[in-house]
């Protein structure tokens, strides 16, 4: 028996488990088969267009009638600053070279647009069970229709201070993710990654500031996570980095092997693949160039001089300028379909949760 069955309540799903919304590395195939698995699926829409957000949906909808999640970005947009820009191409030159490339020639802008009217209309009209967001929340216009619709609202803080200021302003459940996890930090009150506490310091803290359920992110990647995030006070998990190995995502086949031979210590947070703090393995750019820099253009104008890099670097099956995303806890992770995974996921923490309560 879980614990706390608040979540299982608010989101009708099976098990209290969501797989978490990974932008660039999977689609619908992964929302569906940790759907049919028992978990909340979550579509990541933050580089999508409306037309493909639309389209994914469509494909989940016919598949699964499980709820599902539709995840955005919501950080204020920086203009391009010419100046950084002309700095951070200054650094990516001898790579330009190296690859034969023109860095002169036009690229197109990287592609992380914030949540905006458009994408709320799409909302509107597929009206999914779930809305969650990464970097805050979007301005109370847009999260009033997004409410109205009967979206219940998610999102990540990294502190108590950012868990209160979610449940002040709209959000029904809250993510609280700590520094073990993989991809960037959900901070928007803070720009200060040394201060981020991690998972197990966290999470009692915001079940402690805050009334609404309380998800747990950050490093979980099996039965004892999963069952100690109760412990803490959780209502439930959010899981990325352990789905990321399943047959389901979309990772290419090169990053597939660094996160295969990653261990405990091998993940950095860094700014230079986009301009904003994330976890990875360590590719060559962060390498080189990082782990941080004061040269990385803000978020997400770093990504778009590294385009054309990884596109040139990932047909010679290398991923030298690509996002490896991972969580601390990626040794963890096991090649196994995503709707396996989540019922061993489910399975292994109740047995936990037996055990510790027996
Ligand atoms: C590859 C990758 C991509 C991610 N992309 C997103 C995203 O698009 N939106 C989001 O809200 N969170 C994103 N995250 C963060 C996750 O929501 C979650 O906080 C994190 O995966 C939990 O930690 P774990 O990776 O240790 O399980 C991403 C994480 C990873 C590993």
């Amino acid at each position: 028996m879980w614990p706390d069955r608040r979540l299982l309540e608010l989101l009708k799903v099976e098990f209290p488990i969501v797989q978490a919304p990974m932008a660039g590395v999977m689609d619908a195939d992964l929302v569906i088969a940790a759907a049919q698995g028992g978990a909340l699926g979550s579509l990541p829409c933050a580089i999508l267009s409306v037309e493909k957000a639309r389209e994914q949906v469509n494909i989940i909808r016919q598949r699964v009638s499980a709820p599902i999640a539709m995840n955005f970005f919501c950080h204020e947009p920086v203009e391009v600053d010419p100046k950084a820009e002309a700095r951070w191409m200054q650094r990516l030159e001898p790579y330009y070279k190296e690859l034969g490339l023109d860095p002169a020639a036009p690229i197109n802008v990287a592609n992380r647009a914030p949540f905006d009217a458009a994408m709320c209309e799409l909302v509107e009209e597929l009206k999914p069970e779930v809305v969650s967001f990464h970097f805050g929340l979007p301005g109370q216009a847009l999260l009033k229709r997004v409410r109205a619709v009967g979206c219940i609202v998610i999102s990540s803080a990294t502190t108590v201070k950012e868990a209160i200021w979610l449940e002040e302003n709209g959000a029904d459940v809250i993510i609280a993710q700590g520094a073990e996890a993989g991809g960037h930090r959900g901070m928007f009150l803070t720009e200060n990654i040394a201060e981020q506490p991690g998972t197990f310091a966290l999470v009692p803290q915001v079940v402690d500031a805050v009334k609404v359920p309380v998800i747990a992110a950050g490093g979980i990647a099996d039965g004892r996570g999963i069952a100690a995030a109760f412990a803490l006070g959780a209502a439930g998990v959010q899981i990325g980095t352990a789905y990321l190995r399943c047959p389901e995502s979309k990772l290419i086949a090169p990053a597939r092997s660094a996160l295969a031979q990653a261990r405990d210590d091998s993940t950095v947070i860094t700014n230079v693949m986009t301009g904003r703090p994330a976890r990875g393995v360590p590719n060559r750019t962060m390498r080189e160039l990082g782990p941080i820099s004061p040269d990385a253009p803000a978020f997400p104008h770093a990504a778009t001089g590294l385009a054309p890099l990884k596109a040139a670097a990932e047909k010679f099956g290398k991923v030298d300028f690509t996002n490896l995303w991972a969580g601390q806890a990626v040794r963890l992770g096991r090649e196994m379909p995503a709707a396996e995974l989540t019922r061993a996921l489910a399975g292994a923490a109740l047995l936990r949760l037996s055990q510790m309560a027996g």
